[in-house]
């Protein structure tokens, strides 16, 4: 039977979930109540009261578990807990951190808001950092790794870990997509020295705008806290602790308690968030299992993926544009790399001031250190493997709002489109 007897002529989607968030779309009364109390309290600066009446403080306590880590600070932004985590492991001028092709560019503007170098390293079919490609950019000035387990994917942290432990070398997770993921049971931020969190709009839960800097290191924790808080130690004594190492200067990357308040309230819903998220996940790979011609993304752990992305491989990229668009026809929200209108900013050669050195610094710091000159170069087409892998990628978002009768739909545009090709 040829396709046209097999499938409707009519798009296949049905019942399409209204938004494609995933914390913002669970806002509810809870986040009204607890919003609402800090805001009745007066009171939306986070320090100078009671933990138990900080919003942000009952946030961190609870997210200190959830991840298991000994210390948690909540910081205004995912940039700023990458920021706080990198001075929290000492990386400093001219210091080479190695991150992947594939991230968003924050990741790589935070090693140089620190005066570090980023290394740009390739990603393979899990579109995480590829290890052994990690181990070839190695050079004497590495000090860092920063796996960044994107779409909700676990890095490949066993292999990662390894190589970290062989060169002495310091591992930042990046978890700002990946909030309750996990790695062979491990939570994600946990693995390595420190972690960083996003709670941004697009993130699995939100605080509007906010992040977390994780870590079991309390010196590296009270570093990262002197840095997001120029009064850090005054805050700390007040709470009767006192800081182990000599305050240095800081920002200002302090959580209000009105974003404290909303973070709270989403962190309760995470687990069902994510629960969700997996059973759709499951329903689609169950559905696509015999389509032909597609390769599934190489998940390093099925049972932590937080599943926020179904991601396929095809043969080349002029059919994956053409998969996607096929796809998008039948209603489905699909994407492949090269069909949006607009450079996608997680790609490392759209990375406009990093390509070309570009600094806010007058004399061009970090690139034109007097002591330690940049000894690294960027080429738009130094990632080949990369671009090669993320050129053929057909990638579906998830919701946990999507009924089964949306991913049964799904599943058979799929099929139909898939069986044109
Ligand atoms: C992988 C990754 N790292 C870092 C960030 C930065 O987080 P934020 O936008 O909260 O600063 C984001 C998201 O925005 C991200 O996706």
């Amino acid at each position: 039977m040829n396709s046209s007897d097999t499938y409707p002529k009519t798009p296949c989607v049905v019942d399409k979930p209204q938004s494609y968030s995933y914390g913002p779309q669970e806002i509810g009364e809870e986040e009204i109540a607890m919003v609402t109390e800090a805001l009745r309290s007066k009171n939306l600066f986070r320090y100078l009261k009671p933990e138990d009446e900080s919003f942000t403080a009952r946030f961190e306590k609870e997210f200190a578990q959830m991840t298991q880590v000994d210390h948690v600070l909540a910081v205004n932004s995912g940039t700023s807990a990458l920021i706080c985590a990198l001075v929290g492991l000492g990386i400093s001028s001219g210091d080479e951190v190695i991150v992947p092709a594939y991230t968003y560019i924050a990741t790589a503007a935070a090693v140089l808001t620190v005066r570090g170098i980023p290394v740009i390293a390739e990603i393979d079919e899990s579109l995480t950092l590829d290890p052994a490609d990690v181990e070839r950019k190695i050079t004497p000035r590495t000090k860092a790794i920063i796996p960044v387990h994107m779409r909700g994917t676990p890095s490949r942290m066993d292999e990662l870990m390894a190589i970290a432990k062989k060169h002495g070398l310091l591992v930042l997770e990046d978890c700002a997509q990946a909030n309750g993921g996990a790695y062979k049971g491990k939570p994600l931020g946990s693995i390595g020295d420190a972690g960083a969190f996003s709670l941004q709009q697009f993130k699995i839960i939100t605080a509007g705008e906010g992040g977390a800097f994780v870590t079991n290191d309390r010196t590296a924790f009270e570093r990262g806290g002197c840095y997001h808080c120029s009064a850090f130690e005054f805050w700390m004594r007040l709470a009767n602790q006192e800081l182990t190492i000599p305050p240095f200067v800081g920002e200002n990357y302090r959580m209000s308690d009105l974003n404290g308040a909303l973070a709270l309230a989403q962190l309760r819903k995470r687990e069902w968030i994510l629960g969700r998220l997996r059973e759709i996940k499951k329903r689609f790979l169950a559905g696509i299992a015999d389509v032909k011609n597609i390769k599934m993304q190489d998940v390093p752990d099925a049972e932590g993926d937080c599943s926020t992305s179904l991601v396929f491989f095809i043969e080349s990229s002029e059919i994956a544009k053409n998969v996607a668009a096929g796809l998008r026809d039948e209603g489905m929200a699909a994407g492949s790399v090269f069909d949006k209108g607009i450079p996608d900013r997680h790609i490392y050669y759209h990375w406009d001031y990093i390509m070309e050195k570009r600094s806010p610094d007058m004399y061009g710091h970090p690139w034109t250190d007097a002591a330690r000159p940049c000894q690294v170069e960027y080429t738009r087409d130094m990632c080949p493997q990369s671009i090669d892998i993320l050129s053929r990628t057909v990638s579906i978002p998830l919701t946990q709002r999507m009924s089964d009768a949306h991913v049964d739909s799904c599943i058979c545009a799929i099929h139909k489109v898939m069986s044109r090709i």
